[in-house]
């Protein structure tokens, strides 16, 4: 393993493959998601000790509201049930929790749970976990678009003005995007943020992923010579 890596350094994962891992098992997709959390907790772990600073989770789409009602009201449930369980011990480990996405839409107890736990780790100085919920790509776009409209500027807009705009402008760009289970689509996750990140998949499962899978996304991703458009 590389002994430093560069600091910061913003690790953002695409969860993906719980409803395959649980039907290959023949249970319900929402134990999927459960095992899921399980994974995510290992990974989460594992991170600020191979020198990750930040880490970001695409949990829940701006389009996942089209899956049936009842998973959306599980995946929902697990939201609960993690944020009210979760925070305790996030504390002990000094990881501070933030949350990008659109608040519209979202059920109003789940939003004061986001503010509380996000109120409540926001002095701790590890690991900062950005967990994605009720994000799309186009609409941070848009929304940042939106923003920059109602300050009625007189000045063209430049693309450090642009940026400031988007859900979290005091975070560090993605370094590498991990995508599980196989498949290669950005699917609406960082489009703007992640214009330079290397991107890393795996045919891992994500319920089956651990601290050795994103071991070996970072080996990969020190062996990759990022150049930012420049020859050398
Ligand atoms: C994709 O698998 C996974 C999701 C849509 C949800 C992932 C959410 C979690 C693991 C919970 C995260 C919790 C917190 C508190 C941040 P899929 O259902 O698309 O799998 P499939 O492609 O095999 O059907």
């Amino acid at each position: 393993m590389p002994d430093t890596l560069p600091s910061p350094f913003h690790v953002a994962l695409i969860m993906d493959g719980n409803g395959r891992w649980a039907k290959k098992r023949f249970l319900p997709r929402l134990l999927g998601h459960r095992a899921g959390i399980k994974a995510l907790e290992r990974t989460v772990r594992a991170a600020w000790k191979l020198g990750i600073t930040h880490l970001s989770v695409y949990a829940f789409s701006t389009e996942n509201w089209s899956r049936p009602e009842t998973e959306v009201k599980g995946l929902m449930s697990l939201f609960r049930f993690s944020l009210r369980r979760k925070v305790e011990e996030i504390q002990r480990e000094n990881v501070r929790i933030r949350f990008a996405g659109t608040r519209s839409g979202m059920p109003p107890d789940v939003l004061e749970l986001m503010d509380w736990a996000e109120k409540t780790t926001a002095g701790n100085t590890g690991l900062t976990f950005i967990a994605c919920l009720n994000y799309g790509g186009r609409r941070e776009i848009v929304d940042a678009v939106n923003t920059l409209l109602a300050e009625n500027r007189k000045s063209p807009v430049s693309e450090k003005d642009f940026a400031g705009r988007l859900y979290l402008p005091d975070v560090p760009d993605p370094d590498l995007i991990i995508r599980t289970s196989g498949e290669q689509r950005l699917s609406n996750f960082w489009l703007w943020e992640g214009a330079y990140s290397e991107l890393y998949f795996t045919e891992t499962l994500w319920p089956d992923f651990g601290p050795g899978d994103l071991e070996a996304a970072i080996e990969y991703f020190t062996g990759r010579e990022r150049r930012y458009g420049s020859v050398r």
